[in-house]
C-alpha cells in the first residue's frame, strides 16, 4: 500500500523532470556524434588521409613525418640523413651560383664566414690566432649537411634540394682536402667522412 504524501509527489515530479532532461541531452549528443562521424567519413572519402576530426574544436591536422623532419637533425652516425647524392663537380656549380658571393671564390670568406683553412690553429700557443672553419673546427660532416640545408643560402634557407646540399658539401669538403676531388657524398658516404678536428672536443658535464 502506498502512502501518497505531498512530499512524495513533489519528489516524483522532480525526478521525472530530471531524468527527462538527461535523456534529452543524451539524444542531442548522440545526434552530434552522428554528425561528426558523417563529417569524418566525408573527409576520408575526399582523400585527405591525414586529417582527423579533433573534438571538440574540429580543426587542425596530425603532424606528418615530413613535417617533423624540418625540426630534427641527422645524428653524427648518419641516422636521419635523407636519401640523395652529389659530386664535388656538381657542388662547384652550386657553390658558384649560391654561395660564392658571400663566402668568396676560394672559400676564404667575405660577408659570410671563411669555410676552409686554419687547421692546427685551435691551440693555446703564443702568436697563433685561432681560425675557426669547417675544416679546422667542425667535428662531424653530418652537421655540415644539416647546417647548409637549414641555414644556407643565408637569404633563402631550405631552398636547396637534398642532392644539391650533398653536392655543395662535397665541394667544401674537397676544397678543405678532407675528401678527394672525385668523391660523391650520399647518405652512406657522408657520415663516414673523418673530420680533422673530430677528437679536438672534450665532453662537458653541464
Ligand atoms: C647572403 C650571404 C650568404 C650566402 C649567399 C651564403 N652564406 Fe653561408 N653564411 C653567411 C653568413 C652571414 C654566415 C654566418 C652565419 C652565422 O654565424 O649565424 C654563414 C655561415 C655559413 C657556414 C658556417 C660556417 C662556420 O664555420 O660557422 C657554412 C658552412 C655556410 N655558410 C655555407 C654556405 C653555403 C654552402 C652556401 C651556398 C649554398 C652559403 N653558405 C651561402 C652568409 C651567406
Amino acid at each position: 500500500m502506498s502512502i501518497i504524501t505531498k512530499k512524495n509527489i513533489v519528489l516524483t515530479v522532480f525526478s521525472l523532470t530530471f531524468v527527462g532532461s538527461v535523456n534529452a541531452q543524451f539524444q542531442a549528443s548522440e545526434k552530434l556524434s552522428v554528425a561528426q562521424a558523417a563529417r569524418m567519413q566525408a573527409r576520408k572519402t575526399t582523400g585527405t588521409a591525414t586529417s582527423v576530426a579533433h573534438d571538440p574544436f574540429d580543426f587542425g591536422t596530425n603532424i606528418t613525418d615530413a613535417d617533423l623532419k624540418q625540426f630534427t637533425s641527422p645524428l653524427p652516425d648518419g641516422r636521419g640523413m635523407p636519401v640523395g647524392s652529389g659530386t664535388v663537380m656538381q657542388g662547384k656549380i652550386i657553390y658558384t651560383q649560391h654561395c660564392l658571393a658571400c663566402h668568396g671564390a676560394n672559400l676564404e670568406g667575405g660577408f659570410g664566414d671563411r669555410l676552409i683553412g686554419g687547421r692546427g690553429t685551435l691551440v693555446r700557443k703564443e702568436g697563433v690566432t685561432p681560425v675557426k672553419t669547417v675544416e679546422s673546427y667542425w667535428p662531424y660532416s653530418t652537421t655540415l649537411f644539416d647546417y647548409i640545408k637549414r641555414a644556407m643560402p643565408f637569404t633563402s634557407p631550405n631552398s636547396l634540394s637534398d642532392d644539391d646540399v650533398y653536392a655543395v658539401s662535397a665541394y667544401i669538403l674537397s676544397q678543405a682536402k678532407i675528401i678527394p676531388p672525385d668523391a660523391t657524398m650520399d647518405q652512406d658516404s657522408m657520415p663516414k667522412v673523418s673530420m680533422p678536428n673530430r677528437n679536438g672536443f672534450i665532453r662537458s658535464n653541464r
